[in-house]
């Protein structure tokens, strides 16, 4: 397989081993977990030593696929082994149920594994089949990002209408290290600069895990992009102050009408946003499209633990709050669509065919040849 990009990496894989950067424990120290089996992959997953909707996709898919790859034995049938992979999946899905990346990567994967099974006549083809897929989605996530950049940095810079530098705000991380590499919302980011087209991104602290202050901060360090921190409380006042020309998020799960699952906070910028005029995109792969949900209502928002709220660094550091006090941490809102001016795709942006209403299901569709 081709060699992963050079830049800041979650996900460290050649086939048999898999590693993955710590991101609890960052910006001050780096350091990766090795991962032998679709266990480690889930507590991975649930502890957030990986996140980010395409990063626990393949971050899952690739813990099975090193545990099937290093498997001394399997009796039974290629049908046993697509069963014993479809099982393994289905728990992985189980760590995190927002995000639809992880449940699409594993329906994708079981039929991959059926089909082989149909036709082998030796376990270690259906395995093969697996791992061979699991590997793929590794390589197309990167260069899906880079399209979601290149095709959202410039119609950004068209809509806007901007003779000069355009300053954007972001939330949460969507960078490297919540894809396999450049990022959706933080990869628009980084095409804009490359373009020479980006004065300042702000990124939010995103309470209560600090996604923004320890990462996406890291990222854009890292990469020395202009940027500046802000309190997630002081979004407002940024977009009062004239400071920004666009708001870009990244998407956990968009449903058919466009409604969109994303860190929380997400739906508050985006109706400030609306109050000062200021767009607000969505940044995401075809994978974080979930077409069987006709609107966000549905979508299943997980609820992390107090602890995240009562101790300091989300939940990794000392106690802070007033012992006693009962906590409510969704993890993600849903922006409703009337409010989300683009959905960025790899393949172009999805933009409003009357007032207020996406044809997500027409844009897909159109892409996919569907007459
Ligand atoms: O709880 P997290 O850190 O997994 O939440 C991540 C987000 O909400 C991201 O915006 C989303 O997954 C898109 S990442 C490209």
């Amino acid at each position: 397989m081709a060699a992963q990009s050079n830049s800041l990496q979650s996900i460290r894989y050649k086939r048999g081993s898999l590693e993955l950067l710590d991101q609890r424990r960052l910006p001050l120290e780096t350091v990766y977990l090795e991962i032998h089996a679709a266990t480690d992959g889930w507590e991975a997953i649930k502890d957030m030593v990986v996140r980010g909707a395409p990063a626990i996709a393949i971050a899952a898919a690739l813990s099975l696929a090193v545990e099937v790859s290093t498997l001394d034995s399997f009796n039974g049938s290629p049908n046993d082994a697509a069963s014993f992979l479809s099982k393994k999946l289905d728990y992985l899905v189980s760590s995190r149920p927002t995000a639809v990346n992880l449940s699409d990567a594993a329906t994708k994967l079981k039929e991959i594994s059926l089909t082989a099974a149909s036709s082998a006549s030796e376990t270690k083809v259906v395995f093969q089949a697996y791992i061979e897929a699991a590997e793929i989605m590794l390589e197309d996530d990167v260069a899906s990002n880079k399209a979601i950049g290149s095709y959202g940095a410039s119609f950004i810079v068209q809509h806007l209408k901007e003779s000069k530098k355009v300053s954007v705000l972001t939330h949460c991380n969507t960078g490297s290290l919540a894809t396999a590499g450049y990022g959706t919302a933080l990869g628009v980011i980084r095409s804009l600069h490359a373009d020479g087209l980006l004065e300042t991104a702000y990124c939010t602290e995103t309470r209560p895990f600090n996604q923004g202050s320890r990462l996406t901060a890291f990222e854009l360090v890292h990469d020395k992009i202009p940027a500046t921190l802000i309190a997630d409380s002081a979004a407002a006042a940024l977009m009062n102050a004239g400071r920004i020309n666009a708001v870009i998020v990244g998407a956990d799960r968009v449903a058919a009408n466009g409604d969109t699952a994303n860190k929380i906070g997400t739906y508050s910028l985006a109706l400030v946003a609306k109050h000062h005029n200021i767009p607000l995109y969505v940044a995401a792969p075809l994978t974080s499209i979930d077409l069987l949900l006709t609107s966000g209502q549905d979508i299943v928002i997980e609820e992390r633990s107090s602890k995240e709220l009562l101790n300091s660094r989300g939940g990794l550091g000392e106690q802070v709050a007033a012992s006693g006090i009962s906590v409510w941490n969704p993890a993600f809102d849903v922006t409703p669509a009337n409010l989300i001016s683009g959905v960025i795709t790899e393949k172009g942006v999805i933009t409003k065919s009357k007032p207020d209403a996406f044809d997500i299901k027409g844009f897909v569709e159109k892409i996919s040849g569907v007459p």
